[in-house]
């Protein structure tokens, strides 16, 4: 394929020049974007008196009928052409003639591409939103029937004091809710249409403007047309988004590798969300959860791909900005697929009840409330906080727990302590009695049920 700017130039381009400047082979993935933005051009250029309405209708039919084809299989993308936008036009101009050549009217390849890569993350900013969601209602059928699950809450991986399931996937239903707040503050930012902004200077034709914001479902129009074509703020936005999101996935993972290993043993991975190995026969990966670990560098990686990129760069458009195209979609293929396994991975687990609690019974979890314990009766918190230290080391010497360890060992450290102490520190006590909101009992934990499930209606 000729060149478009073969007048200004007196030699062919290399050949190496061509394939090193070449972006058709990724940006392909956005054709219906940079379509529907051509349409919405061609139509303004109609209605303004631009170009001729007969011309303009013809144009956007065109464009439809491209689409059809490049939907179907049937029109192959061409690797000569330069990037998505070059293919579109010279496959326009090969059926319409003259009319495809004034479709560019007034527009540049960089305020279209600015206007197609926003066009495409809104659209996938609403796909990954609606995982998420899927990931938020399956944490909370979980939790539902895990509100009076006990098990042991950790700080620094050592038994701290008891939650319940429930709680502990409450925590990540609370930060999911944040993520899928950060995608939609950062699809608001973003929608603006950037077309009209030209090559930097805008134009000189009188065009609409608001008009193709309004066919596109912007919010409004780029207030600069420097600023409209150089800056990938919102690409930034997204990846930074999706970096957090990718780190919650990533927690939960690490906790779920732990819960499945034979320490833990508090769940069970489905068969089919699970790996065998080559040489042990009695080894079941938790492969998934690994991979969603792992693909949490590259998602970071891919922010500080665009990060780098952009940091040095004059306005307004410099080719180093093609290179954003390969970290976004990265991270956006990236989180799809960790939510796309994630998701069925985690309706299918079994959880272990009674080795949760176990564990829970064994960790000394129950010496705060001990301690709270003496407290309520009149002894001074840090007295009583020595006293169960105490306590404690004498059922590490003797073997035992606090549960177990008979009153009268009890009544020789404190004449606080009564028969009472037993029921005081039982684990379902001490869970029940952290009823304040955002505490771990089941009547706090449903509430913070009915809260994320009050979130996800309001904002569908
Ligand atoms: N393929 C280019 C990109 O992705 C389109 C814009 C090209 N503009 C230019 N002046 N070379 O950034």
């Amino acid at each position: 394929m000729g060149k478009m700017w073969a007048g200004r130039f007196s030699k062919e381009a290399d050949s190496r020049v061509n394939d090193f400047n070449s972006s058709i082979s990724f940006d392909c993935r956005m054709f219906k974007q940079d379509i529907q933005g051509s349409i919405a051009h061609a139509t303004m250029l109609g209605e303004c008196g631009i170009i001729d309405k007969e011309e303009s209708l013809n144009i956007a039919n065109e464009l439809g009928n491209i689409f059809q084809e490049i939907h179907s299989g049937e029109l192959a993308f061409d690797p000569d052409a330069e990037d998505i936008h070059m293919f579109i036009e010279a496959e326009l101009t090969q059926r319409l003639g003259d009319a495809g050549k004034r479709l560019h009217t007034a527009r540049s390849r960089n305020d279209q591409v600015a206007l197609d890569i926003r066009l495409y993350l809104r659209d996938e900013i609403a796909n990954i939103d609606k995982l998420v969601r899927e990931l938020e209602d399956t944490i909370v059928k979980l939790a539902e029937e895990h509100t009076e699950t006990v098990m042991s809450g950790y700080t620094h991986l050592q038994r701290a004091q008891p939650i319940t399931f429930a709680h502990h996937l409450m925590a990540y239903a609370m930060m999911l809710l944040r993520d899928i707040d950060r995608l939609d503050d950062c699809r608001r930012r973003m929608n603006y249409c950037p077309l009209g902004s030209g090559a930097l200077a805008s134009t000189t034709y009188p065009i609409d403007r608001q008009m193709v914001s309004d066919l596109l479902k912007f919010d409004g129009v780029t207030m600069n047309s420097l600023d409209g074509v150089s800056d990938r703020d919102f690409c930034i936005e997204l990846a930074s988004a999706l970096s957090i999101l990718m780190m919650h996935l990533s927690r939960f993972s690490e906790e779920i590798i732990l819960w499945c290993s034979w320490e833990f043993k508090f769940i069970e991975l489905d068969d089919a969300f699970a790996t065998g190995s080559s040489i042990m026969p009695q080894k079941k990966n938790p492969d998934i959860t690994e991979l969603i670990r792992g693909k949490t560098g590259r998602v970071y990686g891919d922010l500080q791909t665009l990060l780098t990129m952009m940091k040095g760069l004059s306005l307004a458009y410099n080719k180093d900005m093609q290179e954003d195209k390969e970290a976004i979609f990265d991270a956006i293929d990236t989180v799809k697929l960790c939510l796309t396994t994630f998701i069925p991975m985690l309706s299918t687990m079994r959880v272990n009840k009674e080795n949760m609690r176990n564990a829970a019974a064994k960790g000394f979890i129950n010496a705060t409330d001990c301690a709270d314990y003496l407290v309520k009766k009149g002894m001074p918190f840090r007295d009583a906080y020595k006293i169960t230290g105490q306590l404690v080391a004498l059922c590490i010497e003797k073997n035992t727990t606090l549960e177990n360890l008979p009153i009268y060992e009890y009544q020789q450290l404190s004449g606080y302590f009564d028969n009472d102490i037993y029921k005081a520190i039982s684990l379902d006590t001490c869970v029940m009695q952290r009823k304040v909101v955002g505490g771990p009992a089941p009547e706090a934990v449903k509430q913070q049920i009915e809260y994320v499930k009050g979130k996800l209606k309001v904002e569908e």
